[in-house]
């Protein structure tokens, strides 16, 4: 068993996390419960924010918010002098509910409308990272329309993509997101920017990939956006005021992966970066990353109560929580893996093999194969690990089930940061009919 951060196992053979027994949480809170440790989100941020600081390279720390974007966690990156990245309406408006400083935050996204664009920049947000011609025109047209400029980024397509282990240098541009490095996209789209008077070019933006163990991939989309910068140096005479490299760093979901800790991604960029100012006599930018799951997955726990139980002879024992796909649906969609242990009985010892299915009428709808256990009954409770990235983000109300609540601990401390779904709220906007059809 792989414990992360302040989680461990108190006198009474339960899980605590952050000082906190999380058999106590689940009394207080009902479940399935999101539990976060505090303690390592900041831990988190801290790693990232002090290896560019021990580098004395000047650089922005955005918390990808889509990982995990509620008011108290939006709250909790300001706390940690983390910037922020949004892609919708939504994320922008959580930030400004928040009270986060409009000025750190970036916003993201391929098809972003006139109204999220008249927002940000009504709002006077840091920067808009532009995707494609359709917007470099409508924000300009926002600018103008407001009276006001807007600093800008270009996301570009390096031609690399990367996940987990490997990379892969596409040499093409086959993505719906940024302007292609390679087919001339990204040039006339420089050149587009800096004859703009509404809009001030900061510099380019790239992301590669996520869930990322390995440094080459970053390295190499380094290599191409300079070698670019190299030409639109010449050509231009522009000179980037910021890199932006974006997220993708990899966590430790089970024993098999193997991700490196911030420090090593960040240097191994650093070091790239310089080497490649320093060929082409070009000033170092700022440099900005994105990460989001590196950031609160690991930090994250859900809490379940264990249910029903099915037994199929000679082949597989089904045990049945009270959630599923509704909070976690990375199982569903990308065979994502988990480690859990019976949060209630922690080191009792592994008695049978189990999996973990969730209770919606889908039988896509497992969280886990093959799980080592004690015999588990419903006294029991499962806490599953790393949820912390792309699980309440991704929630939903498939059969009609509501959204669980979200607790923070630290210090011995819980607080409840998003309420539980009532049944009332997953009713809330509908309309009932308007005549009688049936007397
Ligand atoms: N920046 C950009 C432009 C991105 O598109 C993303 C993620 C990030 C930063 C943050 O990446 P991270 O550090 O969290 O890997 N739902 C999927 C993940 C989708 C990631 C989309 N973009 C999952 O559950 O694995």
């Amino acid at each position: 068993m792989f414990l992360h951060g302040t989680s461990k196992v108190n006198e009474k053979n339960h899980l605590e996390i952050g000082g906190v027994d999380t058999v106590e949480l689940a009394k207080q809170y009902g479940t399935p419960l999101y539990v976060y440790d505090v303690a390592l989100i900041r831990e988190r941020a801290r790693s990232f924010r002090e290896t560019f600081k021990r580098l004395n390279i000047a650089a922005q720390v955005a918390y990808a918010s889509k990982a995990f974007s509620t008011i108290a966690m939006v709250q909790l990156a300001h706390e940690e002098g983390l910037s922020l990245d949004v892609v919708s309406g939504g994320e922008l408006f959580t930030a400004i509910q928040a009270g986060f400083p409009v000025e750190r935050i970036h916003f993201h996204g391929n098809n972003k409308s006139y109204e999220e664009l008249d927002m940000a920049v009504k709002n006077n947000i840091g920067c808009i990272v532009v995707d494609n011609f359709y917007e470099l025109s409508l924000l300009e047209q926002v600018c103008i329309e407001n009276k006001t400029t807007m600093k800008i980024l270009l996301r570009v397509t390096p031609g690399v993509e990367a996940h987990t282990h490997d990379y892969i240098t596409t040499g093409q541009d086959d993505s719906k997101f940024g302007f292609g490095l390679e087919n001339g996209q990204a040039d006339q789209a420089v050149e587009q920017a800096l004859h703009s008077e509404y809009l001030e070019l900061l510099g380019i933006h790239s992301h590669i990939g996520s869930q990322i163990f390995e440094t080459t991939g970053f390295l190499v989309a380094a290599g191409k956006m300079f070698g670019k910068l190299k030409d639109w140096k010449d050509r231009f005479g522009f000179a980037p005021k910021v890199l932006n490299l974006g997220g993708g760093f990899g966590i430790r979901y089970t024993e098999e992966d193997k991700p490196l800790p911030a420090s090593k991604y960040v240097e191994a960029i650093i070091g790239e970066v310089k080497k490649h100012a320093d060929d082409l006599s070009i000033d170092i930018p700022e440099i900005w990353i994105e990460p989001g799951r590196s950031i609160v997955g690991d930090a994250g726990t859900t809490i379940y109560s264990v249910g029903s139980r099915k037994e199929v002879p000679n082949i597989r024992q089904y045990i049945a929580i009270d959630g599923g796909m509704t909070d976690n649906i990375r199982p569903a969609l990308y065979q994502a893996k988990y480690e859990a242990v019976l949060a209630n009985r922690v080191e009792d010892p592994v008695e049978e093999t189990v999996s973990i299915a969730g209770k919606c009428c889908e039988s896509g709808d497992m969280l886990i194969w093959d799980l080592p256990l004690p015999k588990a009954n419903s006294d029991d409770m499962l806490a599953v690990f790393c949820t912390g990235a792309y699980g309440y983000a991704m929630a939903n109300n498939y059969n009609r089930i509501p959204r669980p609540a979200v607790v923070f601990v630290e210090n011995g401390e819980a607080q409840l940061v998003v309420q539980r779904e009532s049944y009332e709220d997953l009713v809330r906007l509908d309309i009932p009919l308007k005549s009688k059809i049936v007397d």
